[in-house]
């Protein structure tokens, strides 16, 4: 080895630390661009936690990075909202007039707007100060919604279509609207119009009125301090494959189909 121009003898083992010294240098610094260059495929974004593929998730287990990592944190950071099981409404004693297979579309559906949420919750944490922001949280906004407003629609369903006379929801929309099947055509009716998502029976909790409104998840879809006591979902994908064009006779298996004591529940919450 040579310093300041005189040859210095060393010893073998010496020779060789240094050489180990010299390649532990190369990869901590110089292997990602030698990588590059060399064609070797340089995985940064699985070391960071991404999904190499871009976004979404990494389903393959021997892709899975090490436990107790940045990375591992990221990807359960990933996963925070998880999907609700929903397959009792299908099968034997499952809802009247929808069919497993259209459900289980549905479903899927809704699963995607989980997996999107946790996405993009993911990503937003990430890019908190880029440009990109506005339209991530613009995403955000509408996948949520989806979520949320499937969740409040599957889990509305699965009743006898009954609502206990005796109930206070039942005295308090009699009130509102003057009569059980008043209340239930003006729902149908505003289920029935064109351009929007979804239909929902609200509680405003500051006067505790309630009232029903269309809505469109795309911006949110629910109205800020109302509680949505009952969910319609009348997206095309929703009813078309068993209903085709007939969103009325739709609705009607949806109404023979509600849980009105999940809608209660959701009434009597403060
Ligand atoms: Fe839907």
């Amino acid at each position: 080895m040579i310093f300041t121009g005189k040859v210095v003898e060393m010893k073998p083992s010496a020779n060789i630390a240094y050489l180990v010294f010299a390649v532990a240098l190369f990869f901590a610094f110089a292997w990602p661009e030698f990588a590059g260059a060399v064609g070797v495929p340089y995985d940064q974004k699985a070391e960071e936690g991404m999904d190499p593929d871009g976004i979404g998730f990494n389903n393959d287990p021997s892709r899975e990075p090490p436990k107790d990592t940045l990375a591992a944190r990221n990807r359960a950071a990933m996963k925070k909202f998880a999907a609700q099981d929903y397959s009792k409404l299908t099968g034997f004693g499952g809802l009247k007039g929808f069919s497993d297979e259209m459900l289980n579309n549905h479903f899927k559906i809704y699963q995607e707007n989980v997996k999107n949420t946790n996405t993009l919750f993911f990503l937003l944490k990430r890019k908190i100060h880029e440009p990109e922001n506005v339209e991530l949280n613009r995403s955000l906004n509408h996948e949520f919604a989806c979520m949320r407003l499937h969740e409040l629609y599957f889990s509305n369903l699965g009743g006898n279509g009954r609502l206990d006379n005796k109930s206070s929801l039942y005295k308090d929309i009699c009130a509102e609207f003057g009569s059980f099947e008043r209340w239930k055509e003006n729902f149908t009716l505003m289920g029935m119009m064109r351009g929007e998502g979804w239909m929902i029976l609200y509680r405003d909790r500051q006067t505790g009125s309630l009232f029903n409104m269309c809505a469109s998840d795309i911006g949110g879809g629910l109205l800020a301090d109302c509680t949505p006591v009952l969910v319609m979902d009348v997206y095309e994908h929703a009813y078309s494959p068993d209903f085709h064009l007939d969103r009325e006779k739709y609705i009607a298996a949806f109404m023979d189909n509600v849980n009105w004591e999940e809608a209660g529940k959701r009434y009597s919450e403060k």
